[in-house]
């Protein structure tokens, strides 16, 4: 990925061109062309060269520009690399990895994307962005997460993931009766596994999509779920969604002045010689500090 805070990342069927073109002329900070789920397998080879072509030809505006490939487990997956990085690899910021299940997955896709950079004299790597959706991605997720230097950012499915551990659901990341059943937050313990797991070894992390994509009420309840365990920013599969995400994920006027207070009242503590003060009646020491920081990292130009 660029040098930025994305927050939301659009998905669209690589084989669908209207909705390609709708995408990357969106607002969304990223893009990824799928070649997985959302692509009939009697397409799977078109779409291959449809991604190829929506990454030459159209123009991204600076978004980070994605493909997701096959699972690994597929006839798919290697010709994938193959074909989408042989043609567009100067065109491509991150390769998303589905359904990784073991450390040595993401090896493979790291030394194939190293042998093309190579043949292709490319100067820059191409990034890889791994989906922890199984029960075995969970299992392994601190040792996927530092499988490889290339690897920049893991994301949470939660439709595979349901279906991988045999949790009920209505839909892909939908509020359900289900929800109601589960004294707490059902989907807790491996949101913030993965979010750990991500910033444990240096990475970015990503809530999964929602496909109930008419409800924006609930989708911002789910990115507010997500923003407060800690995550960068959320998967959209609908434009509809996007400028939701931007507003959860973004800090709020009043939550960049708090931090910015904090910021020079430590300033000042400091040059007093004094490493914890009062500011608004709360405690503030160099873990405010850095609190404040993290989100003065957040704030966009
Ligand atoms: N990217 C870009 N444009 C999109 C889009 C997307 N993901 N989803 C919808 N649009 C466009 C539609 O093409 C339509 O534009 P048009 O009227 O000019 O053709 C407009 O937004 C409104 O779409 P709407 O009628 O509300 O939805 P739909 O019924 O056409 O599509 C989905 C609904 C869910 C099928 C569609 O949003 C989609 O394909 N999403 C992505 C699925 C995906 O990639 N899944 C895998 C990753 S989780
Ligand atoms: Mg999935």
């Amino acid at each position: 990925m660029n040098n930025r805070w994305e927050r939301s990342i659009l998905a669209v069927p690589a084989c669908e061109a209207r909705k390609v073109a709708k995408a990357v002329a969106s607002q969304a900070d990223a893009v990824f062309l799928d070649l997985e789920d959302a692509v009939p397998p009697d397409l799977k080879e078109q779409a291959r060269a449809d991604a190829v072509r929506a990454l030459r030809e159209l123009d991204w505006g600076g978004k980070t520009r994605m493909v997701r490939i096959n699972g690994l487990d597929t006839p798919w997956a290697y010709r994938d690399l193959v074909e989408v990085c042989e043609h567009a690899g100067a065109q491509l910021d991150c390769v998303i990895v589905p359904k990784v299940g073991r450390p040595e997955e993401l090896c493979f896709v790291d030394i194939l994307l190293g042998q093309i950079e190579a043949r292709l004299g490319l100067d820059r790597r191409i990034g890889v962005h791994a989906l922890v959706e199984t029960a075995s991605g969970l299992a392994r997720v601190e040792q996927l997460a530092a499988a490889t230097p290339r690897l920049q950012a893991l994301s949470f499915g939660p439709g595979d993931f349901a279906a991988s551990v045999g949790i009920p659901a209505s839909g892909i990341g939908t509020e359900d009766d289900w929800d109601r059943a589960y004294p707490g937050h059902r989907w807790h313990y491996p949101m913030l596994r993965v979010v750990v797991a991500a910033r444990a070894s240096g990475l970015r992390a990503f809530d999964g999509p929602a496909a109930e994509f008419r409800d924006l009420d609930s989708f911002r309840h789910l990115c507010r779920i997500a923003r407060s365990l800690g995550f960068d920013g959320k998967w959209c599969i609908h434009p509809a969604q996007i400028p939701v995400v931007h507003e959860v994920f973004s800090p709020t006027e009043e939550e960049l002045a708090w931090a910015r207070r904090v910021v020079s009242a430590y300033e000042e503590a400091q040059a007093a010689g004094r490493g914890a003060i009062t500011v608004d009646g709360k405690m503030v020491d160099a873990a405010s500090l850095r609190m404040a920081q993290a989100t003065l990292a957040r704030a966009r130009p």
